[in-house]
């Protein structure tokens, strides 16, 4: 069987958790392969709302086996309380979820370098969510990280204690004020994590495939957050893109099935960086209010925007996406006229719709086609054939654009209002 891939193509919160959630009856096992406490993934079913950090997005189903990936930087005191979160909600995490071995630790101080790296930067800050993801890796790249496998060792104190010294020594360096507190609930936090199924989850992953069951990768973040290809160095830490699910669970590209990409049919971003269609007055704050473009993560208000084609288009490229899923529809119903961007004018006068090295680089002006809008949704569409026809023309124009298929399009926050 294959490894099929659900990708954001944006900026991240596109809307996967709802997908994931909405998907995972058609799969044995959904596993996170990259990101950790930064991404926030939303579900809603059953008149419940409930975002997961860390956690993949399967958990509610009890026949499902969750993986978090060696990709993944985990927090172990997050964990917990996401856990427990979990617990109250009749989810069984003891028996579905399973944790790499090779999953780096986020520990206090990774979270206080965050912290300082943003400070040392003032105003070209990266907007992080400071949840110590760019310090974790640069560990686990600098080759002195703490592995989640660590925690059953017996020098694993020993080994804390010597990252922990080094980091205070560059807190120390950058005189940020800091006070470590938070200590004694990591450690209470690691003791909790060595309860559960720890393993290599390499080979239960590709186990799995081996016996023909079916295994969902879900990604956190989106496309244009990618380390490599994002709008560096307003990025994260972590390969956003499909090839992220190979090195992050360890999974051949030759077992990759479908690559679904999610989008929404406008953009938002949160966090500083390059926004080429950013809308600052009445319809972005129009925008904001009515899709409820508020983070998941630290309740920030996202920046917004109209639908950027050439990144679509650059997303889809480097991902071989197969199938586009089309997020809140229903916002832009409510909007009489809709506009999407299709190229961009640098200010040499080129009009290009490639993100060259030199495009992220510079202010450009994005250049646009209106459609009619579709009005709001009485009620949720029994297919794809029966949606508004303004909608349809909107969805085949992105079709003929990037030259893939829309199989899904959601129209509301809860696992009913989707139409595939
Ligand atoms: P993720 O990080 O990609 O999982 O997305 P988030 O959960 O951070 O943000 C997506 C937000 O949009 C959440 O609040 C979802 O409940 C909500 N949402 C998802 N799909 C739709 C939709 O089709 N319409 C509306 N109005 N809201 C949606
Ligand atoms: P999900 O999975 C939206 C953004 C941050 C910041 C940049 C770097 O919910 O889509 P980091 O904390 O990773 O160092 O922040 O990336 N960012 C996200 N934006 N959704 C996310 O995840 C994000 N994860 C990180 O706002 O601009
Ligand atoms: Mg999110």
């Amino acid at each position: 069987m294959k490894v099929d891939i659900l990708l954001g193509l944006q900026w991240g919160d596109e809307g996967k958790g709802k997908i994931v959630d909405f998907l995972a009856p058609k799969y044995t096992v959904v596993a996170r392969f990259q990101g950790g406490p930064n991404a926030g993934h939303t579900l809603e079913f059953d008149g419940m709302k409930h975002v997961l950090h860390q956690i993949p997005s399967g958990i509610f189903r009890k026949s499902i086996a969750n993986v978090i990936g060696n990709g993944v930087v985990l927090d172990p005191v997050i964990f917990q309380r996401e856990i427990m979160a979990l617990e109250d909600l009749q989810a069984d995490p003891r028996q579905n979820l399973y944790i790499s071995k090779k999953a780096q630790l986020i520990l206090p101080t990774h979270r206080l370098l965050d912290a300082a790296y943003e400070k040392a930067k003032g105003k070209d800050k990266i907007g992080s969510t400071l949840k110590g993801i760019g310090p974790t890796y640069q560990d686990k790249i600098g080759r002195q990280g703490l592995r989640v496998g660590d925690i059953v060792m017996p020098d694993f104190n020993e080994r804390y204690e010597a990252l922990k010294n080094k980091h205070l020594e560059v807190l120390d360096f950058l005189k940020f004020d800091y006070e470590l507190d938070e200590e004694k609930p990591f450690f209470a936090a690691i003791e909790f994590l060595r309860g559960f199924t720890l393993i290599d989850s390499e080979y239960f992953v590709n186990q799995k495939l081996k016996e023909g069951n079916s295994v969902l990768a879900e990604g956190a973040q989106g496309s244009l957050l990618d380390i490599d290809f994002g709008s560096y160095p307003f990025v994260t830490s972590s390969n956003t893109m499909v090839a992220g699910a190979c090195t992050g669970l360890g999974i051949p590209p030759a077992v990759v099935g479908e690559v679904y990409g999610v989008f929404k049919a406008y953009c938002t971003r949160v966090g500083s960086g390059p926004f080429p269609t950013e809308l600052h007055e009445a319809t972005g704050e129009k925008l904001r209010e009515v899709g409820h473009e508020f983070g998941a993560t630290t309740g920030r208000p996202r920046r917004t925007g109209w639908l950027d084609l050439p990144a679509l288009k650059y997303s889809v490229m480097i991902n071989g996406v197969t199938q586009l899923f089309m997020m809140k529809a229903d916002v832009l119903g409510h909007f009489d006229e809709i506009k999407v961007c299709t190229a961009y004018k640098l200010a040499s006068g080129e009009i290009t719709d490639k993100l060259s090295f030199e495009m992220m680089n510079e202010e450009v002006e994005p250049v646009y086609k209106s459609f009619k809008g579709w009005g709001v949704f009485a009620d949720v569409p029994g297919s794809l054939d029966e949606l508004p026809f303004e909608l349809n023309n909107y969805i085949r124009y992105i079709e003929q654009e990037t030259g893939v298929p829309v199989k899904l399009v959601s129209i509301g926050p809860d696992r009913t209002e989707t139409i595939s």
